[in-house]
């Protein structure tokens, strides 16, 4: 380098110090997609420090690059944490996407544009079988799934990502800078296929203002709760956590219940079940585990299941709600463990046979993973195997899911700490669906 460029680029480098400018963050980052509930739609959504345009860029992979654009909107998040940081929260819709065809783009604006990515759009209509990853309960520190999830999602191993609660540990923390960690980090699974939430109770602070700020589910509930169709399922996704953080509004969990009342009994329908025959849900909090500690899952009680009689009026739990509209599949976190039950109901085991438990059952079948790997390491269980609980193990790892057609749903279990090797594993079989089915 010359004397003169050195100076040149010495000055040029005090400029900004001189004058005391702080530096602009227009760069996206954090970008990850969600499925907005319509066919031939995509959301993305991105963060950038300064404000900025919210544009996405795309175009058939293998066509012409970026030769499709779509704009949209930013939004202001401050954290509630004392720095009172900002930061834009930007959220583009894709819309008129072909079913099954893959996208290449990019997203941000003229100050600034993200790497590229990929996304396929979902395949319309019930007739094909969505593949997922399911788990619970995934930070920042000690992640031990995080690898083998990045690694599958690229391959093209999933249709979707259920995350079920409990991000980051936590989001807030150090002024949030934590919650823009994590979604950095699951920016290499989520910027691929959609990375469905619910929240968890490490989201709470500040009224779930990280949660409800960061992530863009469909509905206009700011992602608390919210239903969505893919191939032959119904997905219902609620907050379990307006059973617990009665302080930020006890009208939230009747506001839910109802929701979830309404959204059951329009998904049961003769002619919903006859397109979409699976209705599966997912919460955060589980309401039957084995694990040994205090947590509301180990109360033969527990709020999630029946409810609260402490409040006024009394708030119904949601075992029976979820029974009455015929749920098939509950899947829960939280525990950092994973555990599957028999088909359950009020304690009792209604096992389709003797021989075939998942064929054709009488209950609901729920499991419990929340291993994906986070500070807090896993939780053990009590010694003794209670008469609901089919299979238990403490190894990270994750769930995958396949929902083949109207009467075949596989489900998987993968030991991280096995190196990928699948622990377990059924095939839940329905000729039937709806409260019919537990006759
Ligand atoms: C960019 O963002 C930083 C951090 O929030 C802020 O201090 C600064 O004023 C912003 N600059 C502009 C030009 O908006
Ligand atoms: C917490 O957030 C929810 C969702 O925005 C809102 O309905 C509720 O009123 C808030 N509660 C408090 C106490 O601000
Ligand atoms: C109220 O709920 C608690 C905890 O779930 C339970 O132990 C108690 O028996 C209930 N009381 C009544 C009157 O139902
Ligand atoms: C559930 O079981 C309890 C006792 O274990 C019983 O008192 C209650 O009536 C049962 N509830 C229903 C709805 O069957
Ligand atoms: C349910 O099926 C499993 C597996 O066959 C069996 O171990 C268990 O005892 C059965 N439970 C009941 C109540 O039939
Ligand atoms: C549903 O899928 C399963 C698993 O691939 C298959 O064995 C079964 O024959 C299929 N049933 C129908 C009705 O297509
Ligand atoms: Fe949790």
């Amino acid at each position: 380098m010359g004397t003169f460029a050195a100076i040149a680029v010495f000055v040029y480098g005090l400029i900004p110090l001189a004058f005391g400018l702080p530096p602009i963050w227009r760069q996206p980052e954090q970008v990850h997609l969600s499925y907005p509930g319509l066919p031939g739609s995509m959301l993305v959504t991105w963060t950038t420090l300064n404000e900025t345009d919210s544009v996405v860029e795309y175009g058939v992979w293998g066509g012409k690059l970026f030769e499709l654009s779509a704009k949209g909107q930013a939004t202001l998040f401050e954290d509630g944490g004392f720095e009172k940081r900002k930061m834009f929260i930007h959220r583009v819709m894709l819309t008129d996407l072909k079913p099954g065809i893959s996208y290449v783009y990019h997203c941000g604006s003229d100050a600034g544009w993200s790497d590229m990515f990929y996304l396929t759009a979902l395949k319309e209509g019930a007739d094909w079988t969505p593949r997922f990853a399911l788990f619970g309960d995934m930070g920042n520190e000690n992640p031990q799934s995080l690898a083998r999830l990045q690694k599958d999602t690229q391959i093209g191993m999933y249709d979707a990502i259920l995350h079920i609660g409990d991000f980051a540990y936590d989001m807030h923390e150090d002024n949030a800078r934590i919650g823009d960690q994590f979604m950095r980090q699951v920016e290499s699974i989520a910027a691929y296929v959609p990375y469905m939430t619910c929240p968890g109770n490490h989201e709470n602070p500040y009224n779930f203002s990280n949660y409800r700020h960061r992530f863009s589910m469909p509905g206009n509930t700011e992602s608390l709760w919210y239903s969505w169709n893919i191939g032959p399922v119904h997905i219902i996704s609620f907050s379990t956590e307006v059973y617990f953080y009665l302080n930020y509004g006890l009208d939230l969990l009747f506001k839910q219940y109802e929701w979830l009342q309404k959204d059951l009994e329009e998904a049961n329908r003769p002619e919903s079940r006859a397109q979409r025959p699976w209705i599966i849900t997912m919460g955060h909090r589980p309401m039957y585990c084995s694990n040994a500690d205090k947590d509301d899952c180990t109360q033969f009680n527990s709020c999630i299941r029946t409810g609260l009689n402490n409040t006024d009026p009394p708030a119904p739990g949601l075992e029976d709600l979820f029974y009455r509209y015929g749920v098939d599949l509950e899947v829960w976190a939280h525990e950092h463990s994973y555990e599957r039950l028999w088909p359950v109901y009020n304690y009792t085991v209604f096992n389709g046979s003797k021989n075939e438990p998942y064929v054709n059952p009488k209950a609901p079948v729920h499991i419990i993973t929340g291993s994906a790997g986070c500070r807090e390491r896993t939780d053990p269980f009590v010694p003794d195997f209670r008469a609901w609980s089919a299979f238990r193990s403490t190894d990270y790892g994750y769930a995958r899911m396949q929902v083949f057609n109207s009467s075949h749903l596989y489900l998987e279990q993968v030991s991280d700490d096995k190196n990928g090797k699948v622990i377990d594993s059924i095939w839940l079989v329905k000729d039937k669906h709806g409260p019919e089915a537990w006759l």
